[in-house]
């Protein structure tokens, strides 16, 4: 079967520089892989690259094993759930109205609608009195759980996930960080793509982890493997500080 999300030697450049060079992975159906980086390493324009928002400037771009140019964009983004840092939420509407934006889009039924609201609030487990309240009223950890619902909503087979949980306190971020797990297990055959600048972030979530450096992959693999065997001395540095932070929460080991 063919990835789910492939890239081929995939350049892009911003106002004459480049900023991805050469970049070449492939997520396969039913991943959740995390992409760690530091900021500027071009971790969003890798995203943006899936649901098209950018176009490459070099190499290709897969997703359903179809390059993106002979795709029709707006249709592809309609099965690509995108899930941002300001959550991106309209304000004026509510958080029912929010969640179904996209299945409005798509024409359907009222009941439908309805019942596909009442489902999602209860997979991020948020109160299905929720639905009739502003985005506002709600804390920010909730309204990155409408973002979540929001982004599933028409149930695209693949997510995007570009630092959702970067605003929020320690708590309320690995809270969501384990709803995000356990949501990607209980659908299964969804392809999930987080971004973060987070090592403990990429490493809990990540089936694998996509290490990116200045444009470039410095490793692509399971969190065990990255840990037993860095491959680069950038990746080794940044387990350090995870190894570093172990020792200081010692006392909490078992
Ligand atoms: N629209 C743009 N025009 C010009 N340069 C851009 C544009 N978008 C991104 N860049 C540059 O491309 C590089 C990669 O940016 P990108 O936003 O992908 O990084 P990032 O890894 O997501 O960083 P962060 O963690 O800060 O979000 C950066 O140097 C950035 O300044
Ligand atoms: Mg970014």
């Amino acid at each position: 079967m063919a990835p789910a999300i492939e890239f081929s030697h995939v350049a892009k450049d911003f106002g004459g520089r480049r900023v991805l060079a050469d970049l070449s992975f492939a997520v396969a159906r039913g991943e959740l892989v995390t992409i760690l980086g530091s900021s500027g390493s071009g971790k969003t324009t890798t995203l943006k690259l899936v649901n098209g928002l950018l176009t490459p400037d070099g190499g290709t771009v897969r997703v359903g094993g179809k390059p993106l140019a002979d795709q029709d964009l707006v249709e592809l983004r309609r099965h690509i759930g995108y899930v941002v840092q300001q959550t991106g939420l309209f304000p004026h509407l509510t958080v029912g109205e929010n969640i179904a934006v996209v299945p409005r889009l798509l024409g359907w039924p009222k009941e439908k609608i309805q019942a596909r609201v009442a489902d999602l609030l209860a997979l991020v487990r948020l109160d299905p009195a929720c639905a009739d309240r502003a985005p506002r009223q709600l804390s920010g950890g909730q309204q990155q759980r409408v973002g979540v619902a929001r982004a599933l909503a028409a149930n695209p087979p693949y997510v995007l996930f570009d630092e959702p949980f970067g605003a929020l306190d320690a708590l309320t971020r690995q809270e969501l960080q384990g709803e995000v797990r356990r949501i990607h297990r209980s659908l299964a055959g969804k392809t999930f793509l987080f971004v973060t600048h987070d090592i403990n972030e990429a490493l809990y979530l990540g089936q694998r982890v996509l290490v990116m450096k200045d444009g470039a992959i410095e490793q692509f693999a399971a969190p065990a493997e990255l840990v037993a065997h860095p491959a680069t001395p950038f990746v080794a540095d940044l387990l350090a500080t995870v190894q570093q932070n172990r020792a200081l929460w010692g006392w909490q080991d078992d």
